[in-house]
């Protein structure tokens, strides 16, 4: 479907719903949760998160999609349009260099779980194998230049491909038949995950909390996971937003959308831990190869594992295609409506820049030493663009988004926006008390506190 400016418009709520639950379940959900988890102290962990996705996430997407509505234009156009003549541009500016940055090393994670895919199906995980061979598989194929860069490359086809098919016709159509698989290939796994030896010891890591282990940067880490796993403080949910129709109630709409990602969030961790504990590792030091190495070792020990494995990396995969779609879609709808480009033209410069942004990302992983180990820092490059995009950047985005919208913008504006078509605005006190208070200042004193402590990373 299109408006009359030629943009396109999703073609149902359902459709809106399952796009924003696409771009919002992705790696973050099944890759990023359960070892953030594991770093930093397992239940309690948890539960700062699930706070936060309810005091912070879900009111900022709520401005975030009133914005995207009202405007119906990309992040910068946004800002301009409801705030001329204004620094608050740069926010959405912020945004789209932050969606591109993200687009950049989430795509080499997406690259790998294509690898992985493939490995499964040509039958390299069909014997049990012992998780030091596990482990050795995954470095030696994060570490070959020539894997991490394809499967980059060919990532990057992929979401050029749907992106170029714009709104309803690409995004909505694909995300609508295949997030409902996952759901379900994901409750199957869990259900073997639950049902193994020593499933106990893991499942108790995760559920039950030891607030002693939370500190300056566990609390940072959970407010920015929140944020990164529904996809805000950047302006995806503005470009989502801008094309939901009028008479969509907004309220609703996030509801559902926050609802489906904590929750596939949270089964993802009862697939995980208990798996853990089976395999004899220790959650404190999982880190980004958690699934890759993990994984491959439970499917062995399942009948019919070779089709759950290759299923499971097939779907997270696509998964990973519906984050990576929201991703390149607001750079391209950001030139498309600013720069007056043609869609096609506005994928391709987008995906060369995005690969060429990953390169860096895709040799961390021990393809180069430098960028593996990075001087000064001694982290990874790929390690670093999480942490300063996927962590601090979307915390600085949420926080000027709460503020605008509460001070800028102005409640009476959301409100009219929200309550078009005799819609109810669902919990509107609830909302306007966190976008004026709790968002900006608690935001505010996490970064203090995280700052203060020297907890960066
Ligand atoms: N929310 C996505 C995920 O969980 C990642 C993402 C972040 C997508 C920011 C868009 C914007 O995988």
């Amino acid at each position: 479907m299109q408006t009359s400016q030629g943009r396109g418009v999703w073609g149902s709520r359902m459709g809106f719903v399952l796009a924003a639950a696409g771009s919002a379940i992705g790696l973050g959900n099944i890759w990023r949760f359960p070892y953030a988890t594991g770093q930093n102290g397992g239940a309690a962990f948890v539960l700062l998160y699930i706070l936060f996705v309810i005091l912070i996430g879900a009111p900022v997407m709520i401005a975030e999609l009133a914005i995207g509505r009202n405007t119906q234009l990309n992040p910068v156009g946004a800002f301009r349009k409801l705030a001329p003549g204004s620094l608050w541009t740069v926010v959405g500016m912020l945004g789209v260099a932050t969606g591109v940055g993200i687009l950049s090393y989430y795509s080499v994670i997406a690259g790998w779980t294509v690898g992985y895919f493939v490995k499964t199906i040509s039958g390299e995980f069909s014997t049990i194998i012992a998780k030091d061979i596990s482990q050795q598989i995954f470095e030696n194929f994060v570490g070959n230049p020539y894997s991490a860069v394809g499967y980059l490359f060919v990532f990057i086809i992929f979401t050029a491909y749907v992106v170029v098919g714009g709104v309803s016709r690409g995004i909505e159509r694909w995300t609508k038949i295949l997030m409902p698989i996952l759901f379900i290939l994901l409750i199957l796994l869990t259900i073997r995950s639950v049902t193994l030896n020593n499933a106990a010891e893991g499942l108790v890591f995760y559920l039950k909390p030891d607030f002693t282990k939370i500190t300056a940067g566990t609390v940072g880490n959970a407010l920015g996971q929140a944020l990164f796993s529904l996809s805000l403080g950047m302006g995806a949910m503005i470009t989502y937003g801008s094309y939901i129709s009028k008479r969509d109630n907004l309220t609703i709409s996030a509801g559902y959308v926050c609802l489906f990602d904590t929750l596939i969030a949270i089964i993802a961790g009862l697939m995980i831990f208990p798996a853990l504990s089976f395999v004899g590792l220790k959650p404190e030091e999982s880190g980004p190869g958690l699934v890759f190495v993990l994984l491959p070792s439970i499917f062995a020990e399942m009948p019919g594992g070779f089709i759950f494995g290759a299923g499971f990396f097939l779907l997270l995969s696509v998964a990973a295609l519906t984050s990576t779609i929201s991703l390149m879609e607001v750079t391209v709808s950001y030139m498309v409506d600013e720069w007056k480009w043609k869609r096609v033209n506005a994928v391709i410069v987008m995906s060369i820049l995005a690969f060429l942004l990953g390169i860096p990302s895709a040799l961390s992983t021990g393809a180069s030493g430098w960028f593996t180990d990075l001087p000064l820092l001694h982290m990874g490059f790929l390690d670093l663009a999480n942490a300063l995009l996927g962590n601090y950047s979307l915390t600085i985005g949420a926080f000027l988004i709460s503020i605008f919208v509460a001070y800028k913008w102005g409640l009476k504006s959301v409100f009219k926006e929200i309550e078009l078509n005799q819609n109810i605005f669902y919990f509107n006190k609830f909302w306007a008390f966190m976008v004026r208070f709790i968002c900006p200042v608690a935001i505010f004193i996490i970064f203090v506190y995280i700052v203060i402590t020297g907890e960066y990373f």
